[in-house]
């Protein structure tokens, strides 16, 4: 179908998810909008984020034609996934559902550990997600703020990360989990240092790649997978500075993100490529 795929975050995480469908859907078209205006979400109240999802969805739909919406961002889905699902017409995919699914598959001792932002690891959307698995594994989270600003900044590895992880990481080294969950999907970027302080004997699990087989089989399943041969095209944009995401974007996704847009897009006139 010709019709984008729409995916928002609240900034650069989101873009973990961007690469791993940009990869394996590269027929997909996909616009993504980075919130980088309103960021970060993590330590906004959830009705507040539950309306920046609503707004980003729907404008995703009504402006850009998306054909199915992807909330590349935890936060985001732990405040609003239930509003977006009753509200849009089209199908909506999460990152918690996949990266929980993932996690139980990865444990071999059944101690999990799950790390991301205050607002989602305070909603208990995770303890919810693996508890409707019913697999039998016991969950430990931490809260990790700061990661994500570190993120934003394009600061991923050196010492202040080092010391941070350091501390946040301590209530998921102490349940001695063999498997952790990077439940933010800026964390994937802090990858080499949350590593490092975790030790070897623990696997780090993405929702990245997880949540781009999601979307496959979604479209799939609906008939709504591209099939002419092409190859897809991909739109970058941002509510904060355009140039400044162009620029750490292109480090952090790759080459597709040669050019960013301003979000929201001017009202009243059409947006290039989607008629
Ligand atoms: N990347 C987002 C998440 O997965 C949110 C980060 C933030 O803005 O605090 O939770």
């Amino acid at each position: 179908m010709d019709r984008p795929i729409g995916m928002f975050d609240s900034g650069f995480g989101g873009l973990t998810v961007a690469r791993a469908t940009i990869d394996l859907l590269p027929a997909e078209d996909l616009i993504y909008i980075g919130d980088t205006g309103r960021y970060p979400y993590g330590s906004k109240p959830l009705d507040d984020v539950r309306e920046y999802a609503r707004e980003l969805a729907r404008s995703l739909v009504d402006d850009y034609h998306a054909k199915a919406i992807v909330v590349a961002c935890n936060t985001a889905t732990a405040a609003g996934l239930d509003a977006l699902r009753a509200e849009l017409d089209v199908p909506v995919i999460d990152v918690i559902a996949p990266g929980a699914h993932a996690l139980v598959r990865t444990t071999t001792t059944g101690r999990v550990g799950v790390i991301g932002t205050v607002g989602t690891v305070s909603s208990g959307a995770y303890v919810r997600a693996i508890a409707a698995g019913g697999a039998p594994v016991t969950l430990s989270s931490a809260a990790c703020p700061g990661f994500v600003e570190f993120v934003e900044r394009g600061q991923t590895v050196g010492d202040e990360v080092t010391v941070l992880a350091e501390r946040l990481l301590a209530p998921v080294r102490e349940a001695d989990v063999d498997a952790l969950l990077l439940g933010c999907t800026h964390y994937p970027f802090l990858a080499r240092t949350i590593s490092d302080v975790m030790g070897q004997g623990v696997t780090l699990v993405s929702s990245a790649d997880e949540t781009a087989f999601a979307v496959q089989h979604q479209l799939a399943e609906l008939g709504l997978l591209r099939s002419d041969g092409r190859r897809g095209t991909h739109r970058f944009a941002s509510s904060g500075d355009i140039d400044a995401f162009r620029e750490l974007g292109r480090q952090l996704l790759g080459p597709e993100l040669d050019e960013t847009e301003p979000w929201p897009p001017a009202r009243g006139c059409s947006v290039p490529g989607t008629d």
